[in-house]
C-alpha cells in the first residue's frame, strides 16, 4: 500500500514552491558534492515551510517537497552558512509575530525566517529566544495544543527531549532512551517522526511511545526514489480538471474530499495537500463513493445502493451490520448523487438528479419528509457548514446560505471556481 499511497499523494501534490526552481541543481551536471537523497541520507533537519511544503536539510542543501531537486539552502535562507542542526515551524496562533515562522538552529544560534526573509535581530543566541534550551541541538519539532498539553516545541539532544512551552517560556526535560537518537524530527499530518540514518520511527509526542513496526526506510514514504516502488506519472491535478464524488466535514472538524479511489483531508493544509486511497481510512469501501455525509459522530459513505456507516473517532470503525441498502437505511432508492447534513440539524439533504429529498434522521423508520426540485442537476457533491452550503459540480461550486434557499431558488447563483487554496490543485 505504501507504493500506492505515495503515488496518489503525488497526484494531488501541490507543486513545491517554484520561485527558485530555475536555480535548481540539475541531475545531469550535479557536482559530486550534491547529495542524493535516494542514496540513504541522514538529514540534518526537516520542517514544513509556511506554505506547507516540506524542507529536508542536509549539509549545504535543501529539498523542497517529497519530489523536488537538491538546491543550495542559501537560495532560500541567504544568511545561512553551512549545515543546520535543527529546524521547526512555529505554531503560535496567539502571536501573529512569529506564527508559521521557520526557526533554524546552528551551533549556539537561532535564525527566524518568514517568506525567505530573516527577521530583524536574528541570528540570536538560542537562549535569548528559548531560555534553558541547549546549544548544538539534534532536532526540533512543533507540537500544537491538542497533540501536546500546550502549544509547545520539542527540542532533541541525544536521548533528552526538552518540552518547551511557548506561552510560559518554560521547559521540562524527559529522557526517551527507547527512541533512537533523532537527527531530525518531523510532524506531518498530526503524526511525529524521528529520523535516524535513512530510517524513521514514529512516536507519540507526549509519551514517546512507539507503536507499530519501526524503524522504516524513509525512501519508501517521504521521497520519490527509483527502486523504492513509487515512480509513475506524477502530473499535478489542474483545478479545472477536478471532479469530486463527495465531500464532508465530520464532528471533529476534519474535512474530506473524495474523488475516484482517493480521499484528501483539507483541514490539515498547513502540511500540504495529500491524497490517500479511501481504503486506508475506510477499509471496506473499495470502489469509491457517490455521496458522503456526517451525522452524530458517524460518517455515512454511500456507493450505488449501499450505505456504509462508520463511527468517527481517531480511526473509522464500520458499525456492525453494515453496509445496508440505501432503501433500508434512508427510505429512498439509491443511487445518490450528493448528500449533506447541516451543523446541529437532524436532516439529511439527499440529492438525486435535480431533486432534493429531506430525510429525517431521528425518525424510525426513516422517511422522506420533503421533496423539492432544484435549479441545478448533475451535482457531484454538497457540503454544509457555518458559512452555508457549497454545491460542487465539476470544477466549480455554487454557494447558498441555507438548504431552504437552495430548494426555493428558481435560478442558480453564479458558480465559483475551485481554487488551489481549497484543495491544492494547480491553476
Ligand atoms: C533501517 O530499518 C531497517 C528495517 O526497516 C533495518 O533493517 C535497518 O537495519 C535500519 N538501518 C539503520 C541504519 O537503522
Amino acid at each position: 500500500m505504501v507504493t500506492r499511497t505515495l503515488f496518489l499523494c503525488a497526484l494531488f501534490a501541490v507543486s513545491s514552491a517554484a520561485p527558485l526552481q530555475d536555480a535548481a541543481v540539475e541531475d545531469g551536471d550535479a557536482s559530486p558534492a550534491v547529495p542524493d537523497r535516494c542514496a540513504g541520507l541522514e538529514f540534518d533537519a526537516i520542517t514544513p515551510n509556511e506554505k506547507g511544503n516540506t524542507l529536508f536539510f542536509k549539509g549545504n542543501y535543501v529539498w523542497t517537497g517529497f519530489t523536488g531537486p537538491a538546491q543550495l539552502s542559501t537560495l532560500y535562507f541567504r544568511e545561512l552558512n553551512g549545515p543546520v542542526d535543527a529546524a521547526f515551524r512555529m505554531h503560535n496562533p496567539e502571536n501573529a509575530g512569529d506564527h508559521d515562522h521557520i526557526y533554524l538552529f546552528k551551533d549556539d544560534k537561532v535564525y527566524s525566517y518568514f517568506n525567505q526573509n530573516l527577521e530583524e535581530g536574528y541570528p540570536k543566541q538560542i537562549q535569548e529566544d528559548f531560555p534553558a534550551i541547549p546549544t548544538h541541538l539534534d532536532a526540533a519539532v512543533e507540537c500544537p495544543k491538542g497533540e501536546c498539553m500546550t502549544d509547545s516545541v520539542l527540542f532533541f539532544k541525544g536521548q533528552d527531549v526538552h518540552v518547551y512551552d511557548i506561552a510560559t517560556k518554560t521547559m521540562k526535560t524527559k529522557t526517551w532512551s527507547h527512541l533512537p537518537a533523532c537527527t531530525s524530527v518531523f510532524r506531518w499530518l498530526e503524526h511525529y517522526y524521528c529520523f535516524h540514518g535513512q530510517n524513521f520511527t514514529r512516536f507519540h509526542p507526549v509519551s514517546g511511545e512507539v507503536v507499530g513496526a519501526y524503524p522504516k526506510d524513509a525512501r519508501h514514504y517521504f521521497m520519490n526514489c527509483p527502486n523504492f516502488g513509487h515512480g509513475g506519472d506524477r502530473k499535478p491535478l489542474k483545478c479545472r480538471d477536478v471532479k469530486l464524488d463527495a465531500v464532508t466535514t465530520d464532528d471533529g472538524g476534519r474535512t474530506y474530499f473524495f474523488a475516484g479511489p482517493i480521499y484528501m483531508r483539507v483541514d490539515t493544509h498547513r502540511d500540504g495537500f495529500h491524497a490517500f486511497p479511501i481504503t486506508r481510512a475506510w477499509q471496506e469501501v473499495n470502489d469509491g463513493v457517490d455521496a458522503v455525509f456526517s451525522y452524530d459522530s458517524k460518517i455515512y459513505l454511500i456507493k450505488g445502493d449501499q450505505v456504509y456507516i462508520y463511527k468517527a473517532d481517531a480511526h473509522f470503525t464500520l458499525i456492525e451490520g453494515y453496509p445496508k441498502t440505501v432503501k433500508e437505511e434512508l427510505g429512498i432508492e439509491g443511487p445518490v448523487d450528493a448528500a449533506f447534513v447541516c451543523p446541529n440539524e437532524n436532516t439529511a439533504h439527499v440529492i438525486q438528479g435535480n431533486r432534493m429529498r429531506d430525510v429525517v434522521l431521528t425518525a424510525t423508520p426513516r422517511v422522506v419528509a420533503r421533496e423539492m426540485p432544484l435549479p441545478l442537476s448533475d451535482i457531484d457533491a454538497g457540503l454544509c457548514g457555518e458559512q452555508g452550503i457549497k454545491i460542487f459540480k465539476g470544477s466549480q461550486f455554487y454557494h447558498y446560505d441555507s438548504p431552504m434557499i437552495l430548494a426555493m431558488g428558481r435560478i442558480a447563483p453564479v458558480p465559483e471556481d475551485i481554487t488551489p487554496a481549497m484543495m491544492g490543485c494547480e491553476e
